[in-house]
């Protein structure tokens, strides 16, 4: 029977990083994948994480199964650190998920049984999986305006123009709430408030991707756009990734956030949420939630892992900088750059210019024009900026 499977394309981050890693070249530089690296090129394990692992390794009485939606303490931590310590707790459902695409999948799925006839909005651009995972899990999706036409900042008045011509009550609409991926383009606080506004009006439910909380402004100020849509909205999801904020890109943690009126309709909301992973991956595994729920639960920890989150940030803000500089000594203003917003930039090269920077000179960046900016180091920086200087003439 599988003679006659076609070949299915590579995925176009993922994909480009399999490739990277079979090139035989000796300076080549992988930008792709959005993984934070240090001044070295590597990517570190957080000593926060290491510590943790040491009191694991001592305490963990067992490896037996975890509850479906994960155990109390990671999703108490959890709620604190994204919801705030004032939060309503008894109307929030909350699960861990592998990582924030389990729980943009664990959402959706759970969406899509009970919001028929429900659309999804995503921006335009977007994570380039997010279509993908919305439509597996049975969404029609439909892409709202983001990016203007120079490809330097945000189409506010197109973005809220479409939702609101052409979303109907009952859509979901995807946001980012910090460091947009792959533009680094953030809304204001009171763009935000319209954005809010606006949803709030056309009744559509906000569904808030939340995969890189602390590498815009810092930890708190990331998760101001989820008081803005809390004060308005209800009923919100929320799709947290530790993947970035705690460096544990292979332990896949993440986590599945259900925001409702009251109370009242928690437990339904959990048990529906509950069907939705007993079905796909059936229960968490245990090590990166017991990461988690052990650094956020003991206060030296916590704040070693924020004083480490902080200088992730920093060391990010750096090579930004660096490369708006850069670009400025060889004639060109990348100054757009400056505005954006965590790991990621949108360079505007072209997929025919992200190929040449490939080819020619064994760097790697996303088709669209996306860089890992946490992937730049001191000692790449020259070169990075000479091949895009050049590229950017090809
Ligand atoms: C990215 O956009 O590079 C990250 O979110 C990693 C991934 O899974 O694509």
């Amino acid at each position: 029977m599988f003679e006659h499977f076609s070949l299915a394309p590579p995925d176009a981050i993922l994909g480009l990083n399999a490739v990277y890693e079979k090139d035989p070249r000796a300076g080549k530089l992988n930008l792709t994948v959005g993984v934070f690296k240090d001044d070295e090129g590597k990517t570190p394990i957080l000593p926060s994480v290491k510590l943790a692992e040491a009191k694991i390794f001592q305490e963990q009485k067992s490896k037996g199964y975890l509850p479906i939606e994960g155990g109390r303490d990671f999703i108490d931590q959890v709620n604190r650190l994204v919801l705030g310590d004032g939060f309503e707790m008894a109307r929030v459902a909350t699960a861990h998920t592998p990582g924030g695409t389990g729980a943009l999948r664990a959402g959706a799925d759970t969406l899509s049984k009970l919001l028929p006839g429900a659309r999804f909005w995503v921006s335009n651009p977007t994570w380039a999986n997010h279509n993908a995972v919305f439509q597996a899990a049975g969404f029609e999706t439909l892409s709202y305006r983001y990016l203007n036409a120079a490809k330097t900042g945000l189409d506010f008045d197109g973005m809220l123009g479409q939702l609101s011509q052409e979303g109907r009550q009952g859509d979901v609409v995807c946001l980012h709430a910090c460091c947009h991926n792959p533009t680094g383009i953030d809304p204001t606080v009171s763009q935000w408030q319209e954005i809010s506004d606006l949803l709030a009006k056309k009744k559509m439910l906000p569904f808030v991707d939340f995969a890189y909380q602390g590498f815009g402004d810092g930890l708190l100020e990331d998760a101001k756009p989820i008081s803005v849509l809390m004060q308005q909205h209800p009923e919100l999801v929320i799709c947290a990734s530790f993947s970035k904020n705690f460096g544990l890109y292979s332990e896949r943690v993440g986590a599945l956030i259900m925001v409702s009126e009251s109370a009242g309709p928690t437990e339904a909301v959990l048990s529906q949420v509950r069907t939705a992973i007993r079905c796909n991956y059936s229960n968490p595994p245990r090590h990166g939630e017991a990461i988690v729920a052990t650094i956020l639960s003991d206060p030296a920890l916590s704040s070693q892992w924020r004083t480490e989150v902080d200088q992730m940030r920093s060391r990010i803000h750096t090579m930004r900088s660096a490369l708006i500089q850069g670009m400025q000594a060889r004639g060109r203003d990348f100054g757009f750059l400056a505005d954006q917003k965590g790991m990621f930039s949108y360079t505007g090269l072209n997929p025919m210019q992200a190929d040449w920077l490939r080819n020619e000179k064994g760097i790697y960046i996303v088709g669209t024009g996306r860089i890992n900016v946490a992937g730049l180091t001191s000692t790449s920086m020259d070169a990075v900026c000479d091949a895009i200087a050049h590229a950017s003439a090809v």
